[in-house]
């Protein structure tokens, strides 16, 4: 099955697009989910000085930025990412930030354009899902770290959404149509523990972040009206069906009875 989908290759969007994806980068990076993601994706990685850490699928850079100052002066991250247009805006938004040792290139994760062994950890956090050839992504992110140095992997897992609704059976259709037809690869989670085998990293831990969610405010709740959008929309349920599991769910959230959550799985091994 393939998983392309506009985070693929965001530039293919064409420049309004891409720049609206960026926004949409920043923006997500403020919620509180993405917030407690990011600090466990860093706090895993742990940059210290004087490293030389690369990053796979940075998009507008953000967490780039988290980690660059963990390296100070003596060391530097460096960003990859498939998007010209994100590229460019990761770069401004360094030089605007003055962190003068974070690096952003334009390349493919399948095919990263540095020699074997040239930095000490590497990590790709919301990548995989969308990447075409996930598993080529990885193999080649372990080539590029030299042995001893660490790799770090995470991606949500839309398929362990769960959602408190008066409708078990809407619920259902609605989160599975956005599962299987919508963002990727969205069991893409629960299949980085197998890549960072098949790609022979060693000592692998597990870890995950469970999101609950009560409020409007993260991107998980954000991403539960996009579900309901885009299964109308790939008639996976109807109009009608759209509005009452919207409703129902707006209702909760007025009243303080709102649930949703979702995993993210995080993987770090040794190479
Ligand atoms: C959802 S964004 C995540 C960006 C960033 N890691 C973050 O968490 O904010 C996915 C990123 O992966 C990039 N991407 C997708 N496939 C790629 C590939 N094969 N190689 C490199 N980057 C890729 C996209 O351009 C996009 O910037």
């Amino acid at each position: 099955m393939s998983h392309a989908n506009a985070w693929s290759d965001p530039s293919m969007a064409g420049p309004e697009d891409a720049a609206r994806m960026a926004a949409f980068l920043e923006e997500r990076a403020q919620r509180p989910d993405q917030l407690q993601v990011n600090q466990a994706v860093i706090a895993l990685l742990s940059p210290a000085a004087g490293e030389r850490l690369l990053e796979v699928g940075s998009g507008t850079g953000v967490l780039c930025r988290i980690a660059a100052p963990c390296v100070s002066i003596e060391g530097a991250i460096v960003g990859l990412d498939v998007s010209r247009e994100f590229t460019a805006f990761a770069r401004e938004r360094a030089i605007s930030q003055g962190l003068t040792r974070l690096r952003h290139l334009v390349g493919q994760g399948e095919r990263l354009p540095f020699p074997a062994r040239s930095f000490d950890g590497a990590w790709a956090a919301r990548l995989l899902l969308h990447a075409s050839n996930p598993q080529a992504v990885v193999n080649d992110i372990v080539r590029v770290v030299r042995p001893g140095g660490r790799v770090v992997l995470a991606d949500w897992d839309f398929g362990t959404v769960a959602v408190d609704h008066q409708d078990r059976e809407l619920t259902r259709r609605v989160l599975q149509w956005r599962s299987d037809h919508h963002g990727g690869d969205n069991w893409s989670g629960r299949k980085l523990l197998r890549r960072a085998r098949q790609a022979g990293l060693t000592r692998i831990e597990n870890s995950s972040v469970v999101y609950i969610a009560q409020d409007e405010s993260s991107a998980l709740t954000l991403s539960l009206w996009r579900a309901a959008e885009v299964a109308r929309d790939g008639g996976g349920i109807t109009a009608q069906e759209h509005d009452a599991w919207i409703t129902d769910l707006k209702q909760r959230i007025e009243q303080r009875r709102f649930f949703a959550s979702i995993v993210y799985f995080l993987v770090k091994g040794w190479v």
